[in-house]
């Protein structure tokens, strides 16, 4: 069978993923990565330019074809062969529901179908190294979920159930950058205020954390609250986490150097973090799940309470991988993973 993935929209989720999945192809044992474009725009020319550089392959709808070999790409096809070609298909658009709806419901329902976190009810949610064994639930759509979710939920995972500390209550505060720095819409001229629309949550940053952990029969009491600030650079998360026992900053610590997927880091603000993941990330992006201010972390009795950066979207992408690599190679499949490990690091 050929291992084949297609990742439709080309965005700011989209278009790094189909550069981590075409420049990593050998060593994740994939055949070919195929993606979708949409829409044939000039001044996105060199963007597709760029991942055909990468070993993709573009397809459309077939009425947009000629357009595309206006802007000189020939070997542009229709996007149809690829919905047959392709064994997993990861959708990065704001559309994972409608395109549900529309498109992936009447395809091969031993297909893997993923979406991005905004799409909730999408499938079950999926956080590499978080939830793994979600993957093996027999369904075939998966949530991944938010670079927020990632975070909140690896800050639970690294301070409570790792450790069986009982949780009575998680408390977060999701300070979040206006609009990532490829984006033009939605900057934010001053902090402005995400209202408390879920009674029991807070926002949906508590709730799909928690949805994501009742997969697994926990019941958590976690709450969050959401503002966005005028900056592009990465999302920052405040936490307060209370236990039913005492704990003590030296076990913390010890938990940060025990755990895989938060880094920690000496530096306090987000475009100092940003900056060391431009330079020496994946297509600007760190790929942690969260990057713990060590400096910030205070203890008093049974409450710890700290900020952790959230890398732009890296941990999302990674989960997008993790979850096709899956797929294919039910054995081998976090050794393949491996490869990835460049990219990771224990402190910035
Ligand atoms: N940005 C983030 O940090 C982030 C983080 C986590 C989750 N998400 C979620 O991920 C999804 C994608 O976000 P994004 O920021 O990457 O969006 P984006 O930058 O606006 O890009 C959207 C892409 O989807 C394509 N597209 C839109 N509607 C489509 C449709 N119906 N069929 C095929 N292609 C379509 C567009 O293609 P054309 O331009 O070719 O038309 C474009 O390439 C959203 O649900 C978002 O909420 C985003």
């Amino acid at each position: 069978m050929s291992k084949n993935v297609l990742v439709i929209g080309t965005g700011t989720i989209g278009e790094p993923l189909i550069g981590l999945l075409a420049e990593h192809r050998a060593s994740l044992g994939l055949d070919k990565v195929i993606f979708f474009k949409r829409t044939p725009l000039s001044d996105e020319r060199g963007k597709v330019e760029a991942l055909l550089r990468k070993g993709a392959e573009i397809v459309s709808t077939s009425d947009a074809l000629s357009d595309f070999t206006k802007l000189g790409f020939s070997n542009v096809y229709d996007v149809e062969k690829a919905y047959e070609e392709a064994d997993v298909i990861i959708d990065c658009t704001p559309s994972g529901n409608d395109n549900w709806d529309t498109i992936y419901s009447s395809l091969n329902k031993n297909k893997r179908y993923m979406a991005q976190g905004s799409e909730h009810g999408f499938g079950s949610f999926f956080a590499w190294g978080i939830n793994n064994e979600v993957l093996e639930n027999g369904n075939n759509k998966y949530l991944i979920a938010s670079c927020n979710t990632h975070n909140i939920a690896s800050i639970v995972k690294t301070f409570t159930l790792n450790q069986d500390r009982e949780l009575t209550e998680g408390r977060f505060v999701c300070l979040r950058r206006a609009n990532d720095v490829s984006q033009n819409d939605s900057f934010s001229p001053s902090p402005t205020i995400t209202k408390h629309t879920d009674q029991d949550f807070g926002t949906h940053h508590a709730r799909d954390v928690h949805e994501l952990f009742k997969q697994e029969g926990l019941d958590l009491n976690l709450f969050s609250s959401a503002i966005k600030l005028p900056t592009q650079y990465m999302h920052t998360l405040w936490f307060n986490l209370n236990f039913n026992d005492k704990i003590e900053i030296k076990d913390i610590m010890q938990n940060l150097k025990d755990n895989e997927f938060l880094m920690t880091t000496e530096k306090m603000s987000s475009n100092k973090v940003f900056s060391f993941g431009r330079d020496h990330g994946y297509h600007g992006r760190l790929l942690s799940h969260g990057v713990v201010a060590e400096h910030s972390l205070h203890v008093k009795d049974n409450a710890l309470t700290g900020y952790c950066f959230t890398p732009q979207d890296g941990n999302a992408l990674l989960s997008s991988v993790a979850a096709t690599v899956q797929y294919y190679y039910r054995d081998d499949w976090k050794d393949k993973m491996d490869v990835f490990n460049r990219y990771i690091f224990k402190n910035i």
